[in-house]
């Protein structure tokens, strides 16, 4: 295959998705689209996380690095169930070549405020791939998305518990210090989802 075919080119001129659902309950052409791009969308945030820790285990912020290391393994987690969805209904994966993602700012708190406002993006996506679910009728998807519509609400909370104690602990360096080893221990171990 071509390997700088784009996603628009697979849906709309090439054969391959029609050919590979052929035998299974079809999925509506611009749902496919959304889960496609919300695919390549999970794999830049693995990256976009995957920065923030070379970013903070370089200031010295070994804890905080540990954290986004889990995060970014959160995000791939997300990035495979989507590739995973798309082959069980017959679909085609297609990687998009993207840039990676830059990284604002360099303290803790500026990484937490992107991370919140990144986490506040995906839940308007998700939350629009549930709904062009619900428009075209694709009971399996709306189903299988669930989960990530309950998460994202775990997502935004951490980052936003995290940017409150940043917020308290301002510009004294002990608090702060003693934060960063705090975040480290929690983030030694897999964090298990609530939902
Ligand atoms: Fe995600
Ligand atoms: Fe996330």
């Amino acid at each position: 295959m071509d390997r700088n075919i784009t996603v628009d080119q697979l849906l709309t001129e090439d054969a391959h998705v029609r050919e590979l659902n052929e035998d299974q309950t079809p999925i509506d052409a611009s749902l496919q689209k959304m889960l496609q791009d919300q695919m390549n969308r999970e794999l830049a945030n693995h990256q976009l996380y995957k920065q923030m820790s070379f970013v903070m285990e370089q200031k010295g912020f070994f804890g905080f690095a540990g954290f986004y290391k889990l995060q970014a393994m959160d995000e791939n987690g997300h990035h495979r169930m989507f590739s995973e969805y798309l082959l069980d209904r017959g679909i085609l994966p297609v990687l998009s070549n993207q840039a990676a993602p830059k990284v604002e700012g360099t303290t803790p708190k500026e990484l937490a405020s992107a991370g919140l406002e990144r986490e506040k993006e995906t839940t308007k996506e998700i939350w629009a791939i549930r709904k062009k679910a619900d428009d075209v009728g694709d009971a399996a998807t709306h189903h299988w998305i669930q989960r990530l519509v309950a998460e994202q609400i775990e997502e935004e909370k951490t980052f936003q518990d995290m940017l409150t104690r940043l917020e308290l602990i301002g510009n004294d360096t002990a608090a702060l210090l003693e934060y960063d080893e705090e975040i480290g221990e929690d983030s030694r171990y897999p964090k298990i989802s609530k939902y």
